[in-house]
């Protein structure tokens, strides 16, 4: 009986682990992306200036997807919307 308690606590303990591991990477997989291929003509800065050409989460979408598209980078539809996502949890904070 205890042994199968100890058995059912690892696989909770890993499975959470395991979670939390996914999250994280989650977050931050756009940032690498963007730190290499988007600071070749900006900074960061570009996106607190005043008044920021950005104000909606579909405006950044099309604004990242022209970036990207103008500057010929080669990334998937999904690290593309991987950095959008980083964009905006790191500063524009759309929903
Ligand atoms: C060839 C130079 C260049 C590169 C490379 C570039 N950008 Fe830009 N980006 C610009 C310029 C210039 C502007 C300002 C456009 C304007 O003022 O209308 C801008 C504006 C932006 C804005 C709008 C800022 C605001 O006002 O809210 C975002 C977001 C943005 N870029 C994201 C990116 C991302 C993401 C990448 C990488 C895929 C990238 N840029 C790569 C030149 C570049």
């Amino acid at each position: 009986m205890s042994r199968i308690f100890v058995l059912f606590s690892v696989c909770t303990l890993a499975f959470l682990l395991l979670f939390q591991s996914v999250v994280v990477a989650e977050e931050f997989a756009g940032k690498p992306l963007h730190d290499k291929d988007c600071l070749k003509c900006h900074g960061v800065e570009m996106y607190s200036r005043d008044p920021l050409f950005v104000k909606s989460y579909r405006q950044l979408d099309a604004q990242v997807n022209a970036c990207v598209k103008r500057n010929n980078i080669q990334w998937t539809e999904e690290q593309t919307e991987d950095v959008i996502d980083y964009l905006c949890d790191a500063f524009y904070g759309f929903e």
